[in-house]
């Protein structure tokens, strides 16, 4: 059974509702014939906007975090139950720009995931190395470590509702772009520690893995080209109906 590619905009802090309506109708027809599932992921503000203009298209709508209680004192953070209201079925966990810039660990991703899935979202998961873990060659251990502790306590069931990002931290929004080879590399010693984790048909067969990191309209395809890589996590590119259309026909 083929993994079915998935191409998922990571809006980031950028588009208001009005940008929303018109980058999302700018879009509807240039992805309608994707061959991949599509997904955007817009700021909180602007995720009402983006449900209702995607409804009826192909065009799938996710949040960039999410937190893991179900309400409580935890000001600034949006609840699972509060998304799937607005109709949101993905949401993105664990972005090194959450890890970076507003100290998420491994653990509270772990639980954002559980609170996620508990609730029917969908999960994108990101994991992937600092330059200075690339450096030093513990790419293998650091993917291995966030993968592991991110699906601790997560059943087999799930993992239909989940997707990896691989990101390499150093990639992001650099214009540096992991070669297709590391990137596959990579993605694939994350699929073996889902065979361990799970069990190898499992990995093979339902964990999709996405490269994410400065991926755009002109390396897309070769990049999808590589039989361990599932799709991409698209940041800078995504902003642009143009060019995001053409990663999405990569
Ligand atoms: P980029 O961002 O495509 O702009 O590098 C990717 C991401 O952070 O998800």
């Amino acid at each position: 059974m083929a993994r079915k590619p998935i191409i998922a905009g990571n809006w980031k802090m950028n588009n208001n509702i009005a940008a929303t309506r018109q980058l999302v109708s700018e879009l509807i027809p240039v992805v309608a014939d994707a061959v991949c599932d599509v997904v955007i992921c817009t700021p909180y503000t602007s995720l009402a906007a983006a449900v209702e203009a995607c409804k009826g298209t192909n065009i799938h709508v996710g949040a960039e975090n999410v937190h893991w209680a179900e309400k409580g004192a935890f000001t600034g953070e949006i609840s699972a139950d509060m998304l799937v209201e607005l109709g949101v079925e993905y949401v993105i966990i664990g972005h090194s720009e959450r890890r970076t810039y507003f100290g998420e660990t491994d653990l509270t991703v772990n639980k954002r995931m559980k609170a996620a899935l508990a609730k029917g979202l969908k999960v994108i998961l990101c994991v992937g190395e600092t330059l200075e873990e690339r450096e030093a060659g513990i790419t293998a251990e650091v993917v291995r470590r966030q993968t592991k502790i991110a699906f601790a306590g997560i059943d087999n069931e799930e993992l239909d509702n989940v997707v990896i990002a691989y990101e390499p931290v150093w990639a992001i929004g650099t214009g540096k772009t992991a070669t297709s080879q590391d990137a596959n590399d990579t993605i694939a010693i994350i699929r073996a520690c889902m065979a361990e984790l799970y069990c190898p048909r499992c990995a093979e067969e339902r964990v999709r893995i996405q490269y994410g990191g400065s991926m755009n309209a002109k390396n897309a395809s070769e990049l999808m080209a590589m039989p361990q890589i599932d799709g991409g996590l698209i940041g800078g590119a995504s902003l642009k109906a143009e060019d995001f259309g053409k990663v999405i026909h990569f």
